[in-house]
């Protein structure tokens, strides 16, 4: 068992709905979190919105809303979208909350007392898009932000900054002593170049240019840098407080991973380790930053009209429920790639992995226990396992170990992998043992053998594919009356207990399949 684990998402800004990429990293992080919640019983997941900034300004201002009340409106929209898809978070923080605008304050002025922010007069290129000041180097040969390609507003103001330059050769060298910190490790080259020349950034916008900011206390004419207000919330969301910080907060930081877009990684992996050396607190544990999402192999925006929200897809297949869309997602790449939806290969894997391969062998076990024993597991159908069945149990028991470590590295698509082959396996083994001329051959204990063999795998795939497939696997575990929030470290090879199982009227499919003719039929919803 682990001691604890603190996870994060990004919080989303809030000047329109979400979107399926914004859903792929929260479907990340809670698979991760449901994980976790299986490795120890002090497990935190944090997620929320991002609220300030000129972005939100002006949205609210276009569409004859005050800023709070476009918040409000979106933000909700998150969360009732986070509902549908059965991400479970335990606080969601929105950066207009009362007690993370009180602590941001508080931050601000220590680091200010501290000699580590002071004001500048300053001209630079602001783009809107990513709420930051632009490197001239950095830009299009047009002039333009290589990631919104639109030309930043060009700001001259006196500003607080921040001397990010003094913690420069720290993040290097933390960066360069912790290999696992940036995940996945290739992209810790990207960051060390863009530490070569970094300079001291502007935390603070006059209040005549962005209203819809946090105040910062002794100078009313500016408000506070949404980046320096929307990485605080890692901290006080969960009670960091310069002054008396809550036992919480004591017992989660550091936390263990921050999961973010890899276009979010230099705000994480340099400005947030910077802010946190200032502030005297631990760095975080990783960074886990994950790749981007494209619909039918095209990035997503507004002007290409193919922006999928998170729940079209569920309405679309006429899903009961998100599972399929969540396993779908978490394995659409390897850790940290970018991956792509359509819906063509949505239908195909899901049927193919959780219908035909992992429900079906669940499904016929079952069915077949019932056909030939009335539902009843006899105890030398225990006791008289083959060589062959004892190997195949003890290898998808130990798979277990094999999955932590993929969870360990962030590796979801390649644990989910694991998980598929070990029904894979299972599956071949029930082919190879044909417990159906076993019963036609009267060998009655051997068929016996092999089934419960079969349902004792499957309790450990339940648990297994549970934070990809939280209903799915809660329904698998109550067909084979198993527990399925047993701890990861406590699973055995002995959950299937003697007498009766099941009876024909409880078996049910636990997937059913994606009907072909309602994706044929589907075009992406616009949001
Ligand atoms: O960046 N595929 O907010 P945001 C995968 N408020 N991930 C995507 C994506 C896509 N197509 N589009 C967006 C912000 N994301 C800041 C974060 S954190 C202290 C502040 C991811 O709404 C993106 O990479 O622009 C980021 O991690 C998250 O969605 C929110 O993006
Ligand atoms: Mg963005």
């Amino acid at each position: 068992m682990i001691d604890k684990y603190y996870l994060t998402t990004a919080i989303d800004y809030v000047n329109g709905a979400p979107h399926i990429g914004h859903a792929y990293e929260k479907i990340l992080t809670d698979i991760i979190a449901r994980h976790y919640s299986l490795r120890t019983d002090n497990m935190f997941f944090l997620t929320g919105t991002d609220e300030h900034g000129i972005k939100i300004q002006k949205t609210a201002a276009s569409s004859g809303k005050t800023p709070k009340q476009l918040c409000d409106e979106n933000s909700q929209k998150f969360k009732d979208a986070w509902k549908a898809l059965d991400v479970n978070y335990n606080r969601f923080i929105r950066t207009t909350d009362q007690d993370h605008e009180k602590i941001v304050q508080k931050i601000f002025q220590k680091l200010k007392d501290k000699g580590d922010i002071y004001k500048h007069e300053y001209e630079g290129w602001y783009c809107q898009g990513c709420e930051c000041f632009l490197n001239p180097k950095d830009l299009t040969e047009d002039g333009l932000c290589p990631d919104h390609l639109k030309k930043p507003d060009i700001v001259k103001e006196e500003n607080y900054f921040f001397k990010l330059t003094a913690y420069k050769d720290r993040i290097i060298e933390h960066i360069k002593t912790h290999p696992d910190f940036i995940v996945p490790s290739f992209r810790a080259n990207e960051v060390l170049n863009q530490l070569e020349d970094i300079q001291d950034i502007s935390v603070s916008r006059s209040k005549e240019n962005v209203g819809w900011g946090i105040d910062i206390l002794d100078d009313p004419e500016q408000s506070i840098y949404v980046w320096i207000d929307a990485l605080s919330n890692y901290i006080t969301a969960i009670g960091y407080d310069p002054d008396n910080s809550t036992e919480q907060f004591k017992n989660l930081w550091p936390c263990d991973v921050h999961v973010i877009g890899k276009d979010i990684l230099k705000f994480h992996s340099i400005y947030w380790p910077a802010i946190l050396m200032a502030l005297d607190l631990p760095l975080p544990k990783h960074i886990f930053a994950h790749g981007w999402i494209t619909i039918d192999e095209t990035k997503m925006s507004k002007s290409l009209g193919n922006v999928v929200s998170p729940t079209s897809v569920l309405e679309t297949f006429e899903l009961p429920n998100a599972d399929a869309f969540r396993y779908y997602m978490a394995t659409s790449a390897p850790c940290g790639r970018d991956g792509n939806y359509s819906d063509q290969d949505f239908k195909e894997k899901v049927n193919a992995h959780l219908a035909n391969s992992m429900g079906n062998l669940l499904n016929r076990s079952l069915s077949m226990l019932v056909k030939y024993f009335d539902g009843e597991v006899k105890s030398e159908f225990i006791e008289n396992r083959s060589a062959e069945a004892q190997s195949l149990l003890r290898t998808a028991l130990g798979k277990i170990k094999t999955v932590e470590n993929h969870f360990n590295h962030f590796e979801i698509q390649e644990a989910a992998q694991e998980i598929i082959s070990i029904v894979d396996d299972t599956n071949k083994f029930v082919t190879d043992n044909a417990p159906w001329t076993l019963a036609k051959e009267e060998k009655m204990t051997e068929c016996g053998a092999v089934l419960v063999t079969v349902l004792e795998i499957m309790c450990i795939v339940s648990s297994l594919i549970y934070p990809y497939c939280p209903n799915i696997a809660s329904d698998m575990a109550s067909q084979l009356k198993y527990n399925i929030n047993t701890k990861y470290d406590d699973i055995k090879t002995d959950n299937i207990k003697t007498g009766k199982l099941i009876s024909k009227e409880e078996i049910h499919p636990v997937f059913l399949r994606v009907d072909s003719e309602l994706a044929d039929k589907s075009k992406p919803v616009k949001v």
